[in-house]
């Protein structure tokens, strides 16, 4: 099972579509019963509030025909960090505050989700920049390049 969480900073916008794109490709390629996928956000605000998946990131996975349950945001925590294999972050800013979460990277398990992308950056966060049409294209990228990184490297 490979186990895989995706990080931001809200845990409402990024992060579920990224859990919920990879699920699919996941669910399309015939792999779903090898993946664990979840997300994740380094702040607490939107956990205490209860908050769900904010509606831009839903309109655009209806539009783009991609299945998604609600999710409710939560804080990552230290033993998430021990539990999943891999941890996905959207920016370095949200790398740089898991780390303040869980500690030191000793198993190399923090990256950014489009460190394996042909060219490696940042997702810009659509809560300030109101582009999910932008953010969307640029996890699909991201997911397609992870996907194949782990069967180029025969993990699945
Ligand atoms: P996300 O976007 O990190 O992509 O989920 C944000 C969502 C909410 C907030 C910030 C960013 N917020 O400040 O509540």
């Amino acid at each position: 099972m490979i186990k895989v969480l995706f990080v931001c900073l809200g845990n409402i916008c990024r992060s579920p579509m990224a859990q919920f794109v990879f699920q699919h490709m996941v669910d399309e390629a015939g792999l779903s019963d090898k993946f664990e996928i979840d997300s994740a956000g380094t702040e607490r605000y939107n956990e205490i509030n209860h908050a769900g998946i904010h509606y831009g990131t839903k309109d655009i996975l209806r539009e783009m025909k991609v299945p998604f349950n609600e999710h409710y945001s939560r804080q990552i925590r230290k033993a998430d960090y021990e539990h999943f294999d891999y941890i996905l972050a959207m920016d370095q800013s949200n790398v740089e505050d898991i780390q303040a979460i869980v500690g030191f990277d000793n198993k190399h398990k923090i990256h950014r989700l489009l460190d394996f992308a042909s060219v490696p950056r940042d997702i810009k966060d659509p809560w300030y920049t109101g582009n999910f049409d932008e953010t969307y294209w640029d996890i699909v990228d991201g997911a397609q390049s992870f996907l194949k990184w782990l069967k180029d490297n025969n993990f699945y």
